[in-house]
């Protein structure tokens, strides 16, 4: 039954994750190792947006200032929780691209124009301030010796005065790799820079604290880890700076006296939700809710030992078979991102679909990318697939 499951502030050992694996009926379906690219819907997530629909014809308009309104605030309690930040802290945006587009809008590149961001970065990041060519923003972007990680120090040698900021992942989307973000907090500050780190394929899988790694701007999203469907992002904004940042994409949601309808003066909230602009989506606002509730529930630090003994069981498991994997070689630093370089991935996704088996593909590799409710057994029937497939 959903909502039944209370693996918070229990000892790991005692965690129940056949309890949290039925929670999720998909994965009766297929063997389903793609939560990189989309998590489980859980019983709770579809129970809350039935939920939604009820108060929708039951309430109408209403239901705004009864419980949707109060519903997006839950939302952003319970990512501000996960993450160790402040509730006026955190904006819930559209997506990614929109977050950056928001922090994009706030800094001021007149002075420093330059942003240092690398390869293996998702290239929506990248793109955000390519665009802003025009306005004299240069966007370094820095070689990545081995496609799996970039060395803090080529980050060190391309800051200078003229930087205004360093965009990058915490966590490689096509290596998995765990970059050592409290590092580049700290060198970005030592140059006078800021820092803003694209936490979409971390958040959920690999614990954070805000405060402590130091940086200033947290984008993320709910689709994949925070097992949350499409429709929902987050934005932290450290305290210091959401008060005197001004975003120039704005909305009347960023409005201090968003009700009183003042069409001549933008008077912005003084926290992060300055960053918001216009309505969300309610309905992906439940879904994302109650897969942030699992999530906290089970806490992160459960989650990320639960999902780093499967990766490493599916990485010990591969590499007897002899594979050539595109992975960190220090465990701490790998997250379940586990990549696999072959010929021709489309082929191998479409061969391991037909066996039910769903993984997804990367230019010239495959992305196998166990969860918590994922089994050992699993990875035992990836890797025999891909021993028929691949042999
Ligand atoms: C690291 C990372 N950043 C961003 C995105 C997507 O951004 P958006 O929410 O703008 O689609 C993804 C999606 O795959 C991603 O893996």
């Amino acid at each position: 039954m959903p909502g039944n499951y209370t693996s918070m502030n229990i000892p790991y050992a005692e965690i129940d994750w056949q309890a949290w694996r039925d929670e999720f009926p998909g994965l009766q379906k297929s063997t389903y190792l793609n939560t990189v690219s989309l998590g489980q819907l859980s019983r709770r997530s579809r129970s809350a947006v039935n939920r939604f629909l009820d108060l929708w014809t039951e309430r109408g308009a209403s239901a705004w200032y009864s419980c949707w309104l109060a519903e997006v605030d839950g939302l952003r309690r319970e990512f501000a929780r996960l993450i160790g930040a402040g509730l006026d802290e955190v904006a819930i945006m559209p997506n990614v691209s929109s977050a950056l587009a928001a922090v994009g809008s706030a800094l001021d590149f007149s002075t420093r124009s330059g942003v240092v961001s690398c390869e293996l970065d998702f290239p929506t990041l990248t793109y955000h301030f390519l665009a802003k060519a025009p306005l004299g923003v240069e966007t370094r972007i820095l070689a990545s010796p081995d496609r799996i990680q970039v060395p803090l120090e080529a980050f060190e040698g391309a800051l200078d005065e003229r930087t205004a900021l360093i965009a990058t992942s915490r966590v490689y989307f096509t290596s998995g790799y765990i970059q050592d973000v409290e590092a580049l907090a700290e060198m970005a500050h030592k140059h006078g820079a800021l820092c803003l780190v694209d936490d979409y394929q971390g958040t959920g899988q690999v614990p954070i604290d805000v405060r402590r790694s130091g940086v200033d701007f947290l984008v993320t999203g709910g689709l994949k880890w925070l097992i949350g469907g499409p429709g929902v992002a987050y934005l932290y904004v450290r305290r210091e700076l959401a008060a005197r940042l001004a975003p120039s994409v704005s909305g009347w949601f960023a409005h201090r006296r968003q009700f009183d309808f003042d069409p001549y003066t933008l008077e912005y909230r003084d926290d992060a939700q300055r960053f918001e602009a216009g309505t969300p989506a309610v309905a992906a606002v439940y879904a994302a809710k109650a897969g942030l509730e699992i999530i906290n529930e089970i806490g992160p630090h459960a989650l990320r030992q639960r999902t780093a003994s499967l990766n490493q069981d599916l990485v010990g498991r591969l590499r007897e078979q002899g594979y050539r994997l595109r992975i960190p070689e220090d465990p701490d630093r790998h997250s379940s991102i586990t990549i696999l370089e072959t010929e021709d991935p489309l082929r191998v996704v479409h061969l391991l679909a037909d066996r039910r088996i769903i993984v997804d593909k990367r230019p010239g590799a495959v992305r196998v990318s166990p969860y918590f409710y994922n089994t050992f057994e699993e990875n035992g029937v990836i890797v025999d697939a891909l021993g028929e497939i691949l042999r």
